[in-house]
């Protein structure tokens, strides 16, 4: 299993300390949550402090995404060169243009599901995306807790995707720990990201605990 602690949980008033330690604790990729206050009831981060977390980071970036204009989003965080890239479905009419334009800028497309949204509003695109992100909790916040019936969905995905794109990674975003790690792994799951878990205790043991 890779992880991808979301700096979200992180202590925001030593940012790049705080990188460094995921980094050093073995992380996979630092996870950036990116939102503007109107998909989600949350504001959080732009590009003068992505740019702190790319200076303090050894890891490559995911970049999720959850925003209205995830073209203008794109444009704005494309320059940091993270690996993944991930908008959601629920606010994209044009998906297809979308993956097609961060492609182009060297960047992994990915696509996110919001806990309520079904596997068939993406089955078209998983033979254009590098990942989907599944919204294990309702975006915006961290420390909320699992939605159990996203595990079918997982899995039901993962059928999907042996037919249409064999490569394709499946990620897992909201409310992962070392209680529902077991179950994921088993889903098909290849990257969690967990924010709330990993920032309160020992990296490094936190981190381990999840691969
Ligand atoms: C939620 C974010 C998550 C969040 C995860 O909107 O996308 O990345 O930080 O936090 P935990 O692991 O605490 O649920
Ligand atoms: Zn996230």
């Amino acid at each position: 299993m890779l992880v991808a602690p979301s700096i979200l949980s992180a202590n925001f008033g030593k940012l790049e300390a705080e990188v460094q330690a995921i980094c050093a604790a073995d992380c996979d990729f630092v996870h950036i949550d990116v939102m503007d206050g109107h998909f989600v009831p949350n504001l959080t981060l732009g590009p003068v402090v992505v740019e702190s977390v790319v200076k303090a980071s050894t890891k490559p970036l995911d970049i999720h995404l959850m925003v209205q204009n995830n073209s203008f989003f794109v444009d704005l965080f494309a320059p940091f060169k993270p690996e993944f890239l991930s908008f959601h479905i629920e606010e994209e009419k044009h998906a297809n243009r979308l993956v097609q334009k961060i492609r182009d800028l060297g960047i992994k497309p990915a696509v996110v599901l919001n806990p309520h949204t079904g596997i068939e509003s993406i089955e078209y695109l998983l033979e254009v995306v590098d990942m989907v992100l599944v919204m294990s909790v309702n975006p915006g916040f961290g420390g909320q807790k699992f939605i159990p019936n996203v595990l079918e969905k997982i899995k039901r995905l993962k059928d999907r995707i042996e037919i249409w794109n064999p490569k394709c990674l499946i990620e897992v975003d909201g409310g992962v720990s070392s209680a529902n790690i077991e179950l994921l792994r088993e889903a098909g799951v290849d990257i969690v990201v967990a924010g709330s878990y990993v920032f309160s205790g020992d990296y490094a043991q936190k981190i381990a605990s999840l691969k």
